[in-house]
């Protein structure tokens, strides 16, 4: 499809839509959803306790703490471990398939003191300081943000109550986070060990179809161009976005597997549950960024284009984000899937190239990118090499 094609289709979902009473256009707010301990954790018999932070611009982030069905919330035991979700999605993502399946409640088994991390814009996290969810400016963050701000501050919230350096386990979005946020000493200096499922740094080799199609078209600078800074697929546009994707064009899981690759292992009688939860709203501006790292084979900070750098950044290009900084004695563990069309192989050795630290891989030939938090055989397959490394790490005693 030509560009202009494209931008014109997407013109023609939004405006009708969008031009109507601003009130009226969001179905969905982000204060209208329960607290995800007691819709989730909660009914499945497990001690969970909402806590709220604030970052320092101001965000105000939901995270939940999660302990084994036999312990006192209060007398945690085992080392703190923090759970950061991907692109679109929540910390619910972690709870969705049975407890014997989900690596939420799998931790907790384990004595693990579990962490649920929420980023801004999820329907989880309980908006800002002063800014309201309608105004653009909350919507004008991206992953870096994500990055030095909400996980900075999870990881000194955590920190400042159990007095103990903290395991981290992130999906996607939650593992580009994690490789920005890490080769910051301040930010490293609190984290035990990492894993990382369907790593992400590079994007230049992406193979998604709708993915690469959405970027040759330029979707994101179209989305921006028509002023939408908060991208919210509940909302009544995006309902009507993805209805139309769904019906008329491919069916939803065709979708899901044109963006995500070829899961293996998902359980079809969970979907209606998946979507009740996802996706969670993010914002246009880090779609864009996503856009830029694809189309420039980077991993550097937003680019604003040539005059706007040079103000914000004193140099012409925006600055990248340095892997070999990420210490050498952090432990890094790594799971990546052969059908995983967002985490491509080419990317993840660009990015093993420019580390210091030599991570443990597994590799799951059959994975999509969903399969890693939705699989219904991930224990096996994923969250018990996982937890086996992390107690191979010794400091683990009280697990
Ligand atoms: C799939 O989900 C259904 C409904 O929750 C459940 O009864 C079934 O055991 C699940 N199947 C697998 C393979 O986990
Ligand atoms: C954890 O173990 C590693 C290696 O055994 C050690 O270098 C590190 O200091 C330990 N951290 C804590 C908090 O005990």
């Amino acid at each position: 499809m030509t560009r202009p094609l494209m931008a014109l289709i997407f013109l023609l979902y939004f405006f009708p839509l969008y031009s109507g009473d601003d009130s009226s256009y969001r179905s969905v707010a982000l204060s209208d959803y329960k607290s995800l301990c007691s819709q989730l954790v909660q009914p499945a018999g497990y001690p969970c306790a909402e806590h709220t932070i604030e970052t320092k611009d101001g965000f105000l982030l939901g995270l939940q703490r999660v302990s084994s069905r036999d312990e006192d919330l209060e007398k945690q035991k085992g080392p703190p471990i923090l759970l950061l979700h991907g692109l679109f999605m929540g910390g619910d993502g972690w709870f969705l398939n049975s407890a014997r399946q989900s690596l939420g409640f799998i931790l907790a088994d384990n004595g693990f003191d579990v962490w649920i991390g929420n980023v801004r814009g999820t329907r989880w996290s309980h908006g800002h300081t002063s800014l309201s969810e309608d105004e653009k400016e909350f919507w004008t963050w991206s992953w870096e943000e994500l990055a030095l701000y909400d996980l900075a501050e999870m990881l000194n919230y955590i920190n400042s109550l159990t007095n103990r350096k903290i395991y981290v386990v992130g999906h996607s979005q939650g593992t580009i986070m994690s490789f920005a946020a890490l080769t910051q000493p301040d930010i490293a200096n609190k984290v035990e060990a990492a894993a990382l499922l369907s790593p992400i740094s590079y994007l230049e080799h992406i193979t998604a179809p709708l993915v690469r199609l959405m970027v040759d078209t330029h979707l994101d600078m179209v989305i921006l161009a028509a002023g939408f800074r908060e991208l919210n697929f509940k909302s009544d546009w995006g309902t009507v976005l993805l209805d139309n994707l769904c019906d008329r064009l491919v069916n939803c899981i065709n979708v899901l597997s044109s963006i995500t690759g070829e899961n293996c292992c998902l359980n079809r009688s969970r979907f209606d549950l998946f979507f009740e939860y996802e996706p969670h709203p993010s914002s246009a501006k880090n779609l864009h960024h996503l856009f830029q790292m694809i189309r420039k084979g980077t991993f550097s900070r937003y680019d604003y284009g040539l005059l706007k750098n040079l103000r914000v950044y004193g140099q012409r290009k925006p600055p990248e984000f340095d892997l070999s900084r990420i210490p050498k004695s952090l432990p890094l563990w790594m799971a990546y899937g052969g059908n995983d069309e967002l985490s491509d192989w080419t990317d993840l050795e660009h990015t093993i190239k420019e580390l210091k630290s030599v991570p443990e891989l597994v590799y799951l030939e059959n994975y999509g990118h969903v399969d890693f938090i939705l699989s219904t055989t991930a224990k096996k397959d994923v969250y018990d090499p996982m937890i086996k490394f992390f107690k191979s790490l010794g400091n683990s005693s009280s697990l």
